[in-house]
């Protein structure tokens, strides 16, 4: 598993690439990318049809997902070839899924570059161009990147990639590309470890194929369960090597590969954090109609599995309410759970609105504006952060205060972090957009809902009276720090925040006000004439009536950290509302199973003694029962990526995060925690 404890923060290295010949050859490891000869056609060759790939995708039946996984992504010559095989012959309702895992990702400018000779495939180009991550280590999924084809991109070295998802348990890959640089000069695509990592992830009859016929290669496929076969090679090369994962003999191989890993030292991790207990949703309750509710409701909806929403009051109407709202993020210049979270889900969240802009479901101006947001901050945490996120694709630009205040349109007192491609949106207006789906159904003004579990295989939604309002296979909780009202989740250390935000009318400098500022609050350009800013804090409060100290607090909060909006701000009469936010101890929101707080504390009892002990049981969860909550203030930055995470879980699809990362937002880390630390309930 991937770990990265508190090192200091650096973005991927770029890889040396001379574009000076006919094909682009990397420095580092004196190789072509592909072949000289031709590129596309030696990628088709060995690769769409090496990994028989127009078969596999026109034999799937509605529902089904073919997974693609490459080792070394490259220019992505190969991904544009799956994308261009998968327009042409995807069937409809069937899904495309690839992993390709790159140590030395290329910049766009360097992608630009290496790509812009095939006129062929310009149109995929475009799109892999648009929406290529930025350079943070992890995983980075681009759903949808066409209709039906979605991608993680994962920014890892091989092993660790790989590794990381063999922990997960399942087999999920149909097809395997290995495109590392030829084995003599890149060594560490080829080794024994890695192919065995990737074999473990193979699916029955899975395909691999590649360039080379090295018998090295050749061997240690075989080692791990695949039936190998050479065919002719591209031009010059005489031979490449194909083969399929023979189950059965993989299987055989069980005991001595695990030995062979003891030896390698590869602990296992308790899997503490995977529910025992899965089926896949064909149903499923909804309690909550928030962003998270929106969002793992959509989500769902989807991946063709029945809705029913059930909203005490109204859509958004909790804490989802501001007509204008910022996706922010937390960098830091230190690893840590909180701060790779806060950056992976933003840059995902950034990704997944801009896509739905692009696509016309969300309206720029009303629904929203991603017009970039300046973050003040002291010259010290600017400098950490310069040398932390310093790359051209960085998603933040450290930028004087001259910069900063050409950027706001505004004078601003001192320097910002920049981050160009987020913004704001209308929170209420991106649940109402989720929620539009034909699969999905939402029921308002119900007041309190509550959960009952039949059988184990049903849940009944219940009104205040006791009557069933809907049943479902599958209910998910998005009631924000109201969760703790089921006595399944009483343990959650959830937290009620009061925040209210006030309402301005545009005039004088705010008017030229060009895109978000944020110091301790926020200020953002003008929605229909009126600038929301906001917010207080008030932990643990739960009322909701308008306040005028709240309005003054915003509104002094908003004049000492940008002086020069104070003319336009004095003497306004304001209007607002006030919502509750909901934090957990951690501040990190939950997404995940729900586990049986007494079965967990019998399984996982040996970790009160040594917490790094190895116990084979999965979690005890309740069947069918999960939750979505503690977004804290931060729901529309992380509610996107949160509920990538939940669907993949319920559905058992491929991760869309580290493990650690997937560890971090478990609920059922503070039951493990309570463990760890010997507290009492
Ligand atoms: C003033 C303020 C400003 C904010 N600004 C930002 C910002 O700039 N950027 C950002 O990212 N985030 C911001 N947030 C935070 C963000 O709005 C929240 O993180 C997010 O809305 C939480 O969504 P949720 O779905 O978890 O909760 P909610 O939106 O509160 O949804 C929970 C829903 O469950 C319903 N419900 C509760 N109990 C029941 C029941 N028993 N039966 C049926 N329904 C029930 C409620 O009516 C509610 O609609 C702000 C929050 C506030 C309050
Ligand atoms: C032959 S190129 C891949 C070509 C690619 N498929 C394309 O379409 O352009 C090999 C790739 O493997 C990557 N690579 C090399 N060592 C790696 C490692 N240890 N982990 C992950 N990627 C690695 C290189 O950076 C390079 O991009």
């Amino acid at each position: 598993m991937i770990e990265r404890g508190n090192k200091d923060w650096r973005l991927m290295r770029r890889p040396r690439v001379d574009f000076g010949k006919e094909t682009p050859r990397s420095g580092e490891f004196d190789d072509d990318y592909y072949s000289s000869e031709d590129g596309i056609a030696e990628s088709a060759y060995v690769f769409i049809e090496g990994g028989d790939v127009i078969n596999r995708m026109q034999s799937l039946n509605p529902g089904e997902t073919l997974v693609i996984g490459e080792l070394g992504l490259g220019t992505g010559l190969n991904l544009a070839l799956v994308m261009q095989a998968w327009s042409e012959n995807g069937p409809a309702g069937a899904h495309c899924h690839v992993i390709t895992i790159e140590k030395h990702p290329l910049s766009k400018s360097q992608l630009r570059s290496a790509n812009a000779r095939w006129t062929s495939l310009s149109q995929e180009f475009g799109t892999i161009l648009e929406r290529w991550p930025s350079p943070i280590p992890g995983c980075h999924r681009r759903s949808e990147l066409i209709d039906g084809l979605t991608v993680d991109f994962w920014w890892e070295d091989v092993s660790d990639a790989l590794d990381d998802l063999d922990s997960y348990g399942h087999r999920w890959v149909d097809i395997w590309f290995l495109d590392g640089f030829t084995p003599t000069r890149n060594e560490a695509m080829w080794t024994y470890d890695v192919l065995h990592s990737a074999a473990n992830l193979t699916r029955e009859g899975g395909h691999v194929t590649t360039f080379t016929a090295s018998s090295d290669v050749r061997r240690s496929l075989e080692r791990c369960g695949f039936t190998m076969s050479k065919r002719p090679g591209f031009g010059p090369k005489r031979e490449c090597l194909h083969g399929r994962l023979d189950q059965t003999s993989a299987a055989s191989q069980n005991t001595s590969e695990r030995r062979h890993e003891e030896r390698q030292g590869r602990v296992k991790t308790t899997a503490w954090d995977q529910p025992m207990h899965v089926q896949q949703p064909k149903a499923c309750l909804v309690l909550g109609a928030g962003l998270a509710g929106s969002h793992i409701a959509r989500r769902l909806a989807e991946r063709s599995c029945k809705v029913t929403v059930l909203e005490r009051s109204a859509i958004g109407a909790g804490g989802s309410t501001q007509p204008q709202g910022v996706i922010y993020t937390r960098p830091s210049h230190k690893h840590g759970k909180l701060a790779d979270f806060s950056l992976t889900a933003y840059e995902f969240s950034v990704d997944h609105h801009h896509r739905k802009f692009r696509e016309g479901s969300l309206k720029s101006g009303t629904d929203g504006e991603l017009s970039g947001y300046l973050q003040l901050a002291s010259d010290d945490a600017l400098e950490r952060l310069a040398i932390a996120f310093n790359d051209e694709d960085s998603p933040l630009k450290v930028v004087s205060r001259e910069e900063a205040s050409a950027i706001a349109g505004v004078a601003l007192p001192r320097g910002a972090q920049h981050y160009p491609r987020s913004g704001w949106l209308h929170t209420q207006a991106i649940c109402s957009e989720l929620l539009d789906h034909p699969n999905i159904t939402v029921i308002e003004g119900l007041g309190d809902v509550t959960l009952r579990q039949s059988d184990g295989n049903q849940w009944f939604a219940m009104n205040a009276c006791g009557d069933c309002i809907a049943l479902g296979d599958t209910a998910v909780i998005t009631t924000a720090w109201e969760a703790v009202r089921d006595a399944r989740l009483d343990w959650l250390p959830l937290q009620p925040i009061r925040g209210q935000t006030t309402m301005l009318q545009s005039q004088k400098e705010l008017t030229d006000l060009k895109c978000t500022v944020c110091h301790a609050g926020y200020t953002p350009p003008a929605k229909g004439g009126q600038h929301c800013i906001g917010a207080t804090y008030g932990l643990n409060e739960t009322s909701t009536e308008e306040r005028e100290a709240d309005h003054a607090t915003n509104i002094q909060q908003l004049i000492s950290h940008l002086p020069v909006l104070e003319s336009a701000v004095a003497s306004q009469t304001v209007t607002g509302q006030a919502a509750i936010r909901c934090a957990t101890s951690d501040y990190l929101p939950i997404a995940g199973p729900v586990p049986d707080e007494t079965l967990f504390q019998v399984t996982y009892d040996g970790l009160r003694h040594d917490r790094k002990r190895l116990i084979e049981e999965k979690q005890p969860n309740i069947k069918g029962l999960y939750v979505f909550t503690g977004l804290g203030s931060r729901g529309l930055t992380s509610a996107p990526l949160l509920s990538e995470i939940l669907v993949s879980q319920m559905m058992k699809s491929p991760p869309p995060v580290t493990r650690y990362l997937h560890q971090a937002i478990s609920p059922a880390r503070f039951l493990r925690r309570r463990l760890i630390k010997g507290d009492a309930k």
